[in-house]
């Protein structure tokens, strides 16, 4: 199934590439950097524990309450138009409290719905129905049924649910681009990241922008180099392919 929502950085277009590397047997599924989650709604189940995180709390509220409550966060998305006022006023609103947290998911949506490029902070003057997409809540609550949703750093995240059987997912904001998410990601983090997943128990897969750094983080293990179209690019009329690595320990 679709995801339903955008995040910068989102794996739509690589998820394909991604789930041919998976292995054929997974005890448990842990998705470290969980975003939009692509690649969780791939599949109707991964394997028998599923496990989505991102650090971002306003993202794992939208999702709790997609699982939880479906209905009441479509009631609340029913009937709205896409305005510029509506946008900032539910920016500012999350800004401050008092909401409860079905309300500020609805808000939180709004914001990803009607940001340019889901980068939440810009109002992108393009024709989107709110409604339209509401429809799909039911089956993405479903989906989320039996997944632990959770809200942590991801050395913490890989320290609790690391076993021998589990595959761990990470795809973490890419080299040179971490200023887009709320939460910054360090050089250090990359490094501290790479420390972490060389002491895993279960097998380990990363997607990643191609870049020397990065390579270097992870020598030794698969490095599987793809290609797919630069979509900024391909608008601005230029044609050159972006180039990502997939990483394995297996
Ligand atoms: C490249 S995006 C993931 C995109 C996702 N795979 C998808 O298909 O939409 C990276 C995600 O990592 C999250 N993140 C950033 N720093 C983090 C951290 N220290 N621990 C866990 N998640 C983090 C961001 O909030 C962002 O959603």
């Amino acid at each position: 199934m679709e995801s339903f929502i955008s995040r910068i950085g989102g794996k739509r277009a690589l998820r394909e590439r991604i789930l041919a590397e998976f292995p054929a047997e997974i005890g448990r599924y842990i998705e470290v950097f969980g975003g939009a989650g692509w690649v969780l709604f791939a599949r109707d189940k991964h394997a028998p524990m599923e496990v989505f995180n991102d650090i971002d709390g306003e993202l794992v509220n939208l999702y709790r309450c997609m699982q939880h409550h479906p209905d009441e966060l479509a009631r609340q998305l029913t009937y709205l138009l896409n305005s510029r006022e509506q946008f900032f006023d539910a920016k500012a609103q999350l800004e401050g409290r008092g909401l409860t947290d079905i309300q500020r998911a609805a808000r939180y949506y709004i914001l990803v719905k009607e940001s340019f490029g889901a980068d939440l902070r810009t109002f992108s003057c393009k024709a989107r129905s709110i409604p339209h997409g509401l429809e799909s809540f039911p089956a993405i609550s479903k989906r989320l049924e039996q997944v632990v949703v959770e809200n942590r750093d991801f050395a913490a995240l890989i320290g609790t649910y690391d076993r021998p059987d589990a595959l761990i997912y990470c795809d973490p904001p890419y080299h040179g681009t971490e200023r887009y998410y709320s939460h910054l990601f360090s050089e250090e983090d990359h490094r501290a990241l790479a420390d972490v997943l060389h002491r895993a128990k279960g097998k380990v897969l990363l997607s990643y922008n191609d870049d020397a750094f990065v390579r270097e983080l992870y020598q030794g293990w698969a490095i599987i180099p793809v290609e797919r179209a630069n979509n900024l690019a391909a608008k601005a009329g230029q044609s050159k392919p972006y180039r990502e690595l997939i990483i394995k320990n297996y």
